[in-house]
């Protein structure tokens, strides 16, 4: 044959690291990643999480260790869930609106303690705090009830604000969260503290872990609050009345299964659009690593980079620190 056959060789440009590097089309920058941390009110020492192995409940000074650790390494954000005694948790999750209150306090504390070097995050949601361990009050038939949630989560927005929280994470999926959180802030003088709607939150098996990281109580599911993963368009929906009632940020949740509504999201939404790469997403790669099943650091970058390249602009990650000190290192 004469000449070259054939002539489109896309190859080309994957013939050396150099030229990979160059024509690589996403990339991850360590100040696009959020630690999620928790705090426990009733430890002296960190305790491990068993289904989360190199994830602990902090205590809060070894929490702010972790936040000033993240801080260096450019790490863009902490989000902070708190885990307060079995003793503390009633019916209508009373720790979530104390001041002294676990999740409350350690945001004093970290805020005070880091100032403006990272950004303070906080979950905004009572699964945490009630005894019942759903994400809202219940009705006398045992249903959550939407409206006397929104109540709860009101106050609790205003006291992370006071806290020094800078964005609040909305979790719950109770319907009007965002609008009622944002009046609620309005009115106290908090115009500038913004929220992160977990616009898109599926009924997912992938919080598993995260179940044993906040010692939850929850029997039964959360499937009248949170999204069928049979739906792509309902997730849509979800972001763009978000948007509509003031949140600042949208999320995506979880990531890995959910990359279609990243992508649809982050094409139809005017603000910057997060993923959330759950406990199970990291159980299921620590997990294969340690049986020797998967390459560990390879599959670590390779999975924040598919949540990258779907769309997400930033990803909550518990391998945020990881990932940033081999970054850094590896350029
Ligand atoms: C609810 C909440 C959950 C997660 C974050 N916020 C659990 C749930 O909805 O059941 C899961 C995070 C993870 O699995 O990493 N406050």
């Amino acid at each position: 044959m004469t000449g070259s056959f054939p002539a489109v060789r896309p190859r080309r440009l994957r013939s050396t690291p150099a030229l990979r590097r160059l024509v690589a089309e996403t990339r991850i920058d360590p100040a696009q990643l959020i630690l999620p941390l928790f705090v426990r009110d009733d430890v002296v020492d960190p305790v491990p999480i068993t289904s989360m192995p190199g994830v602990v409940q902090h205590t809060v000074d070894t929490l702010k260790a972790a936040v000033n650790e993240a801080a260096d390494l450019g790490v863009g954000g902490v989000m902070l869930f708190g885990v307060p005694s079995d003793e503390v948790k009633d019916g209508v999750g009373s720790a979530a609106t104390d001041p002294e209150g676990v999740l409350n306090a350690a945001t004093r504390a970290v805020a005070a303690e880091v100032g403006d070097a990272i950004v303070v995050q906080t979950d905004l949601c009572l699964d945490e705090f009630t005894d019942h361990g759903h994400c809202g009050v219940l009705a006398p038939d045992g249903s959550v009830d939407n409206d006397a949630t929104l109540g709860r989560y009101r106050d609790m927005a205003v006291e992370q604000a006071r806290a020094g929280s800078q964005l609040l994470g909305l979790s719950g999926m109770m319907d009007g969260q965002v609008a009622a959180v944002r009046a609620a802030l309005d009115n106290e003088g908090f115009q500038d503290v913004a929220i992160l709607a977990y616009a898109a939150k599926y009924a997912s098996a992938f919080y598993g872990p995260f179940r044993e990281a906040v010692g939850s109580t929850l029997k039964g599911d959360r499937k009248t609050y949170q999204l069928d993963p049979a739906n792509r368009r309902e997730g849509l929906r979800e972001a763009l009345l978000d948007v509509d009632e003031g949140a600042d940020v949208v999320m995506v949740k979880p990531a890995m299964s959910y990359l279609d509504l990243v992508a649809d999201v982050s094409a139809a939404v005017p603000v910057p659009t997060w993923a959330y790469q759950v406990s199970g997403e990291y159980a299921m790669i620590e997990a294969a690593a340690a049986n020797g099943w998967i390459d560990r650091d390879r599959a670590i970058l390779e999975s924040v980079l598919g949540i990258r390249r779907a769309g997400a602009e930033a990803v909550l990650t518990y391998w945020a620190v990881e990932l940033a000190e081999r970054l850094r290192k590896e350029g």
